[in-house]
């Protein structure tokens, strides 16, 4: 037997099996505890909770360390590319050359949208948020594809994640196209995977859009930066979501209204929102921060922070290069960079940031690439998650194989009224 943790209540004392991971970190396995004790284990927010063991990524918040299936995300970043990365998510290895053109082909010969699904687009008022139609329409998938959408069926599964993957980007510019009032521009197959993106959002039938293949390749990395994150909410949403057995398209839908909360994904377009209001109002960074700090204001430095990083985010060290070699490329001074450095440099010297070990995270500067490229800010979480939905496919396939799986339920402690009768409405 390997180490065990042990646990008295009531003058009786349990091992509990200790587990350790490929990295050493060790959790206690809890799952005799009720029916030995009695006790469940209480843990808001699960600060402490381990919910999966997984293969998939690996973070050391402490060290800044984010790791895809053991490859460092710098090296990802700089060295490969959003489809070879989602081959890797999904697959565990990188792929073989021809694995990654067929899984390319696959891609492109589904990206279009059946033409019945653009009436789902256009019953929306022109001012809904995004994250609201690509939720309806992800969700909406389930139903054009009833024949093939069991999660025990690996052909079903395989189909479903190629016709996720090839959609999103189709899916996210009619949601902008939509709100515009445009034409929706059908995918062109010749393009890859981000340029197709840019050419659906910016191009028009009266005029061609010429992608800038330094524009497509800062988004590549975007979306590479974002495509995994362990057990984070959005993720943790598809697991529960996917663990009743729901169908992949109706348990992505699910991670993506996770993902809009601005304690999430949605703080890319707070932090433009904040950076775009300490412009307007000429005040400093320092004053604002001041703000952040005080318990009776309820603002908080949006995009910084994180519940695993107590160190740089590595994946926004890598987001400023790029940020700012855009920015350049592009011939453009960008007073908001201006005034997120500002803070930045403000708030790592700042007693309170770092007592409490918070630093930029993800989504502190790529606001400001998205901005620049011209992507609206309501649009930003939606290219999180087109970056995201590799990650979350692989943790629900994860998920569906692993011989463990359960229905994701936890418990609770009651703290409401006990037993009493009821009284009728002459008596209340
Ligand atoms: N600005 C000011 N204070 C902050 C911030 C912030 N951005 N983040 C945390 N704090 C403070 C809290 O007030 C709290 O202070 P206290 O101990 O005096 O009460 C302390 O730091 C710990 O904060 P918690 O909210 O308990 O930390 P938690 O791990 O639950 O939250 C979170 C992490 C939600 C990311 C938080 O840091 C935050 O709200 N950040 C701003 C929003 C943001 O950028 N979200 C994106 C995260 S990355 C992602 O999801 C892709």
């Amino acid at each position: 037997m390997g180490e065990v943790a042990k646990l008295t209540f009531n003058g009786k004392t349990i091992d509990l099996p200790v587990i350790e991971g490929t990295e050493h970190e060790k959790g206690i396995d809890l799952a005799k505890l009720r029916s030995e004790t009695g006790l469940i284990t209480y843990d808001p927010g699960y600060m402490n909770s381990g919910a999966c063991q997984s293969s998939i990524t690996y973070i050391d918040g402490e060290a800044g360390i984010l790791r895809y299936r053991g490859y460092p995300i710098e090296e990802l970043a700089e060295r490969s590319n959003f489809l070879e990365v989602s081959w890797l998510l999904l697959n565990g290895e990188l792929p073989a050359k021809g694995a990654l053109d067929g899984f390319a082909q696959d891609l492109r010969m589904h990206s279009m949208l059946h033409e019945d699904m653009k009436a789902f687009f256009n019953a929306f008022p022109k001012n809904a948020h995004p994250m609201a139609v690509g939720a309806a329409v992800v969700n909406a998938m389930s139903t054009f594809y009833q024949d093939s959408s069991d999660p025990s069926n690996p052909e079903h599964v395989r189909i479903s994640t190629i016709r996720l993957l090839a959609k999103m980007p189709t899916i996210a510019a009619y949601c902008y196209k939509h709100s515009k009032g445009q034409p929706f521009i059908y995918p062109n197959n010749r393009l890859d995977y981000c340029s197709n993106f840019l050419h659906m959002m910016f191009a028009t039938p009266c005029d061609e859009y010429v992608v800038d293949p330094a524009v497509a390749r800062a988004l590549d990395v975007l979306l590479i930066l974002h495509a995994d994150h362990e057990q984070n909410c959005s993720t943790s949403t598809v697991r529960m979501v996917g663990s009743s057995l729901a169908n992949l398209f109706a348990s992505i839908s699910a991670g993506v209204a996770a993902l809009w909360g601005p304690r999430h994904g949605g703080a890319n377009q707070a932090v433009i929102e904040m950076l775009e209001e300490i412009a307007a109002e000429g005040i400093s960074g320092k004053t604002f921060l001041e703000k952040c700090k005080d318990k009776n204001d309820t603002r908080r430095l949006m995009g910084f922070g994180h519940r695993v990083y107590k160190n740089y985010d590595p994946r926004a060290k890598i987001i400023k290069t790029v940020c700012m070699d855009v920015l350049s490329r592009m011939k453009r001074s960008s007073r908001l960079l201006d005034i997120a450095m500002e803070l930045e440099g403000v708030a790592l010297k700042d007693e309170y940031f770092v007592t409490r070990k918070l630093y930029p995270n993800v989504d502190f500067y790529s606001g400001i690439i998205y901005q620049a490229i011209g992507i609206p800010t309501d649009m930003f979480t939606v290219l999180f998650a087109m970056g995201r939905l590799p990650g979350w496919i692989a943790q629900w396939q994860e998920l569906q194989k692993d011989p463990t799986n359960k229905i994701g339920r936890p418990r609770q402690i009651y703290t409401g009224a006990t037993k009493r009768a009821y009284s009728p409405m002459d008596k209340r």
